[in-house]
């Protein structure tokens, strides 16, 4: 693969302005000082956020927008108060768009010509209602109280939506975890939230087989309960009709427990202070423990609501399609929230990209006619090594923004997106952020009526309001066209408020490498800046693996594969995928008397399958050392391993106790290859 830096370098200076905004384009300059006047002290900050923060509704209005009197705890809109369901759905109601679709929903079983054999579209009134059904059921049935966290293991159907407005509506909170995740994963994140429910589906279709989620969740709750804690209900929404495990006096369907709940019930909507929480998300970190992104209410409200008509150029007649799943943050984001809170079409759907063949993206944005189209690079990557027609055939012509997010997208992939799907006459921008930022931070401004140039590959400008740097280690700013840390130095309404339990962790996950310089927000991503102030986002700089856009930290594959009985070692790398930016190479050391063998391989994997998921377990290629290279201080050199799998050359070897061990990881390497 070509080194990602030069190959972006290349388009530093390769504006492309689409024929249909040929008269609405920023002069960069332009856009430069507008950008800076949002920025230029707290006050205009704050002045640029209010301007958004009036325009959605309030039960109270707040105080004062930014309290930076604690950093890095920033607070905002502090007083105010509103709730992110009656933003979604009664304030909806309210401006008139009771009867309008919110959700269209396209399940899997796909028939042969790729028509679908079933679809569900909710109005604004129908989501209005069901989720007052469950939040009447979550707090008269269940006694789920105002600030108590529910567990969701659901796959991509409309109940998933449905709870999380009806846990938001009483003031709970919700801890997602993406379906794709083991037991053993999902059991550590019930606990660590305290989860007494968790709501599952019997199963989900994808690529022509049901996958029996139900016997996961069984599984996970075993493991809680050997750890000493109880779930005391498991809901379970009826999908699949596929046979599952059933306990009693633990589980419980869905259905029955709505049987009786009135058609028309109401619940009132908590009047949530804009500084509660309202989530949390799990994502990966540098150690083996996932991290609990703690999000508020208002100000991830306002920041959603303003990305969504800065870069989307959300508008009421748009069907938005974001092609993620719920369980990430993408999809808490800009499937549910940030849509319904703009009043948008907003699709979700059951399935893959590539079954039953991979025009099935193309055929759905021809069925619904979707304007505005959000995916990952992997995908378009996948997609592309497929003859075009099969996505040409189908009219993709209504498409007028389509984004890329989860990885750096290469300039070829992004001509392909633009060309294939945009007919080069679209916005097309691959916008960079993070679990932790909420929602978006950079782009090209649609929304603002004038773009800035599209350039292959690049990430856009910073949002307004929000400053970005790229800085050496030691905290200097690095020349346009250099590589540096990307950080944050200035607060924005959609950040993380803290780490679920471990404010300690967040200040020194985030703020600690720039300790001594201020509270800059490190973002752990290598990045730099061209000289038109453009960002471009070049990958992790730490032990983080983006495969297939999915974030998993090296660490929490390496304690995976410890946790084998066979394994006294394990090291995990990165290697440069074309399809999947990233797949995880690990090098292990078995105990003493297990010899490796293409079964051994088999069993590792099924065990990293059973212990993370299948997300990890599917690319992970596994390969036999003797030991391991490390430092005389004993640390393992994963840098050496990586130049290894990249064959590379190594670099600075002088730190290293035996040259053996690289010897021993490259013919390993060479074995797996
Ligand atoms: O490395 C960056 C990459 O994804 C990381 C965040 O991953 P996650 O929390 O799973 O959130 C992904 C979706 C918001 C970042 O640190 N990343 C995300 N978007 C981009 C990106 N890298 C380059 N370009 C992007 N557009």
């Amino acid at each position: 693969m070509a080194d990602p830096m030069e190959a972006m370098k290349k388009e530093f200076e390769n504006r492309i302005i689409p024929p249909s905004w040929k008269d609405r384009v920023w002069e960069i300059e332009d856009y430069r000082k507008f950008h800076e006047d949002t920025i230029k002290d707290k006050e205009s900050i704050e002045k640029w956020w209010e301007k958004w923060a009036n325009e959605i509704f309030w039960f109270r209005k707040w105080d004062r927008a930014l309290d930076d009197s604690n950093p890095p705890f920033y607070r905002w809109f502090v007083g105010g108060e509103t709730n992110l369901a009656y933003l979604c759905t009664d304030w909806q109601i309210e401006q008139g768009r009771k009867n309008k679709v919110a959700i269209i929903w396209e399940g899997e079983p796909v028939k042969e010509n790729g028509e679908p054999v079933e679809v569900r579209k909710l109005t604004y009134y129908d989501l209005y209602r069901e989720s007052n059904r469950i939040a009447a059921m979550l707090k008269d049935k269940l006694g789920v109280k105002k600030d108590e966290i529910l567990t969701f293991y659901l796959p991509m159907i409309p109940e998933l939506p449905l709870f999380m407005l009806g846990v938001q509506r009483i003031g709970a909170k919700h801890s997602i975890v993406f379906s794709g995740f083991s037991a053993q994963a999902l059991a550590v994140r019930i606990m660590d939230a305290g989860a007494r429910y968790v709501v599952t589906a019997d199963g989900v279709y994808r690529r022509g087989k049901v996958l029996n989620l139900k016997a996961i969740v069984d599984d996970a709750v075993k493991i809680c309960e050997q750890e000493g804690h109880k779930v005391e209900k498991v809901i379970v929404v009826k999908r699949a009709g596929n046979e599952i495990p059933w306990n009693d006096s633990r589980d419980v369907w869905f259905e029955d427990l709505m049987a009786d709940i009135g058609k028309n019930v109401k619940v009132e909507c908590e009047k949530m202070g804009s500084e509660d929480f309202s989530f949390i998300l799990y994502t990966s970190g540098t150690t083996g423990r996932p991290k609990g992104a703690q999000h508020s209410v208002g100000g991830y409200a306002v920041h959603l609501y303003t990305t969504m008509k800065l870069i989307f150029d959300i508008k009421d007649d748009d069907i938005f399609w974001c092609t993620a799943d719920i369980g990430w943050i993408t999809g808490h984001s800009y499937i549910v929230y940030g849509p319904l809170m703009c009043g948008a079409t907003t699709m979700m759907y059951e399935g893959a990209p590539d079954f039953p063949d991979v025009s099935r993206w193309a055929a759905m944005i021809e069925r619904y006619g979707v304007t505005i189209f959000y995916t990952a690079p992997t995908a378009i990557r996948m997609l592309m090594r497929f003859p075009e027609e099969n996505y040409t055939k189908y009219d993709m012509s209504t498409l007028r923004i389509i984004h890329s997010v989860g990885e750096p997208i290469n300039p070829e992939a992004w001509r392909w997106y633009y060309r294939v799907f945009g007919r080069e006459d679209v916005v097309c921008s691959s916008t960079w952020w993070m679990t932790e930022t909420g929602g978006m931070l950079t782009d090209h401004f649609p929304g603002l009526g004038k773009i800035i140039p599209l350039k292959p590959g690049t990430n856009g400008y910073p949002i307004p309001g929000v400053r970005m740097e790229v800085l050496d280690d030691e905290g200097n700013s690095v020349k346009p066209g250099e590589r540096g840390y990307l950080v944050i130095s200035t607060p924005w309404p959609g950040m993380l408020m803290t780490l679920f339990k471990d404010p300690n962790r967040f200040i020194d996950v985030y703020f600690g490498k720039y300790k001594s310089k201020g509270w800059y927000y490190y973002t752990g991503d290598f990045a730099m800046f061209d000289e038109d102030g453009y960002v471009w986002v070049l990958g992790r700089a730490d032990d983080i693996l983006k495969v297939a856009g999915h974030r998993i930290g090296t660490a929490e594959i390496e304690s995976a594969m410890v946790s084998h009985p066979d394994v006294a070692e394990a090291a995990c790398v990165g290697k440069s995928d074309p399809v999947k930016g990233e797949i995880p190479i690990i090098y292990v050391v078995l105990r003493e008397g297990v010899e490796p063998s293409p079964d051994m391989v088999n069993e590792l994997k099924k065990h990293l399958r059973a212990t993370l998921g299948p997300v990890v377990a599917s690319d992970a290629v596994i390969t036999f050392v003797n030991t391991l290279p490390k430092t005389r201080s004993g640390k393992i050199m994963r840098r050496l391993l990586r130049a290894v799998a990249e064959g590379k050359e190594l670099g600075d070897v002088t730190t290293l106790e035996s040259e053996v061990a690289v010897e021993e990881a490259k013919k390993a390497y060479e074995m797996v290859k």
